[in-house]
């Protein structure tokens, strides 16, 4: 492992451009619980009843009680060793930080030109798409007054600004982090790699020529394709590497 993360910090260190992708992994140890690993949330309810379209059209209260219980928890977490490495790592001139949490631990760790797949627990949007209400607001309050929150446009429903499954991703959002895929290091966090267009990223990393490397707790299908698969977490290993850098 020490000759593994020498040589991982050696690249960093060489890196003009450095790219780095996190999943909920990063924000484990913060104490939000992952998707798909031990006590994860898919583990629990099923993704298609609460993260679709669908489920929302179906019963708007069941999904807005779901995403109020996660705001609530992730309001009393805090950002981990790895948010704030990762933040200061990305005040660096070439380096850019992807991320497909909506958490926003890695804004409160203070991270600079984060480009977020999956939008934010914390924006919520038209769930009508009327004009004015496209464009998604902030709203930080833990607990909302309502249960279901109302577009201040045009009063209808309001829903998070989340990505949801069987959506879309903002594509000023991919343009960015395909953008980020030509560079010379692109090292993924905390993310099972399952799930696309972001699982994607580092193969066309890799296609443009860049050292990619990953830092998980498990394997990943993404383990075998890069060229350095660090098995540990990620709160622990990145303050080693970081260590490296200094
Ligand atoms: N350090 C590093 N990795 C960790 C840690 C840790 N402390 N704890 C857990 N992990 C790893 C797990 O082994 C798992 O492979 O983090 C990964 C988290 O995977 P998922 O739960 O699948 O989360 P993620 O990859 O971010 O999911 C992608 O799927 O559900 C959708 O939109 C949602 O953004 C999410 C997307």
């Amino acid at each position: 492992m020490e000759t593994e993360l020498r040589a991982l910090a050696a690249r960093i260190a060489a890196a003009s451009r450095l790219t780095v992708m996190t999943g909920a992994g990063v924000s484990a140890a913060s104490g939000v619980p992952t998707f798909r690993g031990a006590g994860g949330l898919w583990r629990t309810y099923r993704a298609e009843d609460l993260a679709t379209p669908e489920a929302f059209a179906r019963d708007p209260r069941l999904v807005w009680e779901w995403y109020a219980w996660r705001r609530e928890k992730v309001a009393s977490c805090h950002p981990n060793a790895a948010h704030d490495i990762l933040a200061r790592w990305s005040q660096r001139p070439g380096t850019t930080l992807v991320t497909q949490n909506v958490d926003d631990l890695h804004l409160r760790a203070g991270s600079r030109d984060l480009v977020r797949l999956h939008g934010s627990l914390w924006e919520l949007r038209c769930a009508d798409a009327c004009a004015a209400g496209t464009r998604p607001w902030r709203d930080d309050r833990v607990p909302l007054p309502d249960v279901i929150p109302t577009c201040p446009h045009c009063g209808g429903y309001a829903r998070p600004a989340i990505v949801w499954f069987g959506e879309s991703l903002d594509g000023r959002d991919v343009d960015r982090a395909l953008d980020a895929a030509t560079c010379d290091v692109f090292l993924t966090v905390g993310t099972s790699a399952v799930v696309y267009p972001a699982a994607g990223f580092v193969h066309q990393a890799k296609r443009r020529g860049a050292f990619t490397a990953e830092i998980n707790m498990d394997e990943t299908p993404a383990s075998s394709l890069v060229d350095l698969s660090i098995l540990g977490p990620a709160e622990e290993i990145l303050p080693v590497i970081d260590n490296m850098l200094a």
